[in-house]
């Protein structure tokens, strides 16, 4: 097993490029199991939950090949509809394969994903969703299993703001008998560049990127080739990564419209953002400036970036407040912050960040994808040597993050254990 060493109180400095996005790459990845042919997908990262994503589609069938950021998915000889709980277990994105496999071929067997380190994440969602469109399914030995003729389309409204549960719905409705209307659906970024790519592929949706998403079913898609959106969660961390530093970083490949509410929480901390010709600057200031978060779906502030910003608070001036609403268990990487000698204390959903002087490098450990960014983040800040393990996670969603941030003039290797 691989860890990270980091030698922190480099000012980051230079130009760095965001890769594509992994929670967008992977709904495109499924969706191309909607129909038999030849998909081109660019810009795609190099990561283990694309891996992950491979190995399902190579598992019902399909040719996957890649060359650099380009991977070709051809999904012709499909011929298995099942998803298997090795598989779901190692990435819950998995269960996404449900929908398009019912709506291609009127069966599906996907394992029930189980919870996961952030919180209990049910499905019931996606499977009620289904069941408006027409799916029978029975839950039976830790497997969903569903059956349909062809969907048909229906009005559904979401009880809570679900990403997944609005990508699995909108590739299910895509070519359903009718039009599907998706109320109180999630408004993610990652959601309109899956439309877009379903759109590519024939479908008519509109509306992706707001509350309700009209979707005119369609006979049949066909496959498509489509270049992945910039990863917002990893254009973030680096932002925080140059703040936290009182570095000085240009951002290449990244749309900071979709981080506005982070954008504006840091420059409210002092941090200097600017953007010209598609290159986003940022500029840390010499004290940190506290503040209160809320995480929210989109257009709020990402429960993804929340670790992150915990980790900027933690070397802030004066206490902040941050609350995470979406997942009920994400605040695993507090008890590694205060390791580096982090002031947090935790009640319920709301941690108290109290700002000290200097964070003290420590030997850490990796508990989830976003918690292993806030370590590196505070290792970056830190006095000292940080030895980070369990990187495992981090591999998850982070392209090749020590390299880059070794580019950018941080003193940081990856060896192995
Ligand atoms: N929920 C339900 N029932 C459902 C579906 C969701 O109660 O059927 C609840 C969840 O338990 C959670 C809330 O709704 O409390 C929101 O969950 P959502 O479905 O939006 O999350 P997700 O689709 O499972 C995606 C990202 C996560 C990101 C969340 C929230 C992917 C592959 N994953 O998860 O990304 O945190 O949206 O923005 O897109 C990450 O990249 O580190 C990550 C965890």
């Amino acid at each position: 097993m691989d860890k990270l060493i980091i030698e922190g109180g480099k000012k980051l400095k230079g130009d760095v490029t965001v890769s594509g996005s992994k929670n967008a790459s992977l709904p495109i990845f499924v969706a191309t199991i909607l129909a038999p042919g030849i998909n081109q997908i660019s810009n795609v990262p190099f990561l283990r939950d694309i891996n992950t994503t491979i190995k399902v589609l190579e598992s019902l069938g399909a040719d996957v090949k890649g060359k650099g950021d380009v991977v070709r998915i051809d999904t012709t000889n499909i011929s298995s509809h099942e998803a298997t709980y090795d598989l779901v277990k190692t990435m819950r994105a998995s269960v996404l394969v449900l929908g398009p496999l019912l709506a291609r071929f009127g069966k599906a067997r996907v394992s029930l994903p189980g919870g996961c380190a952030i919180g209990a994440r049910p499905i019931n969602l996606h499977l009620k969703g289904l069941q408006a469109l027409g799916a029978e399914i029975v839950l039976e030995h830790g497997y969903v299993e569903a059956r349909c003729k062809r969907l048909k389309g229906a009005r559904i409204n979401f009880d809570v703001s679900t990403v997944g549960g609005t990508e699995h719905l909108m590739m299910a409705a895509a070519t359903a008998k009718g039009d599907t209307v998706l109320e109180n659906s999630a408004r993610e970024p990652e959601i309109v560049d899956l439309a877009n790519f379903l759109n590519f592929m024939g479908a008519k949706i509109e509306g992706a990127g707001t509350d309700t998403i009209n979707i005119h079913g369609v006979s049949e898609l066909s496959a498509a080739n489509y270049e992945v959106m910039p990863d917002r969660i990893e254009a973030g961390t680096f932002m925080i990564a140059a703040a936290m530093t009182g570095g000085d970083i240009k951002i290449r490949r990244m749309k900071l419209e979709h981080l506005d509410a982070l954008t504006f929480k840091m420059q409210d901390a002092g941090v200097e953002i600017t953007s010209r010709d598609g290159v986003v600057r940022v500029k840390g200031p010499k004290k940190i400036g506290s503040l209160n978060i809320k995480t929210r779906p989109y257009p709020g502030f990402p429960t993804d970036m929340q670790a992150q910003f915990m980790a900027m608070m933690c070397v802030a001036d004066g206490a902040s407040v941050i609350s995470e609403n979406i997942f009920e268990n994400r605040f695993m990487h507090v008890s590694e912050l205060q390791r580096f000698g982090a002031d947090i204390t935790v009640a319920g959903s709301t941690a108290t960040v109290k700002g000290v002087k200097k964070l003290s490098g420590a030997p850490v450990m990796a508990t989830d994808l976003r918690a292993s960014a806030s370590l590196i983040l505070a290792g970056l800040a830190a006095e000292g040597t940080t030895e980070i393990t369990r990187i495992y996670h981090l591999d998850r969603g982070y392209e090749a993050i020590e390299k880059k941030l070794a580019a950018l003039g941080a003193n940081i290797l990856r060896v192995k254990e």
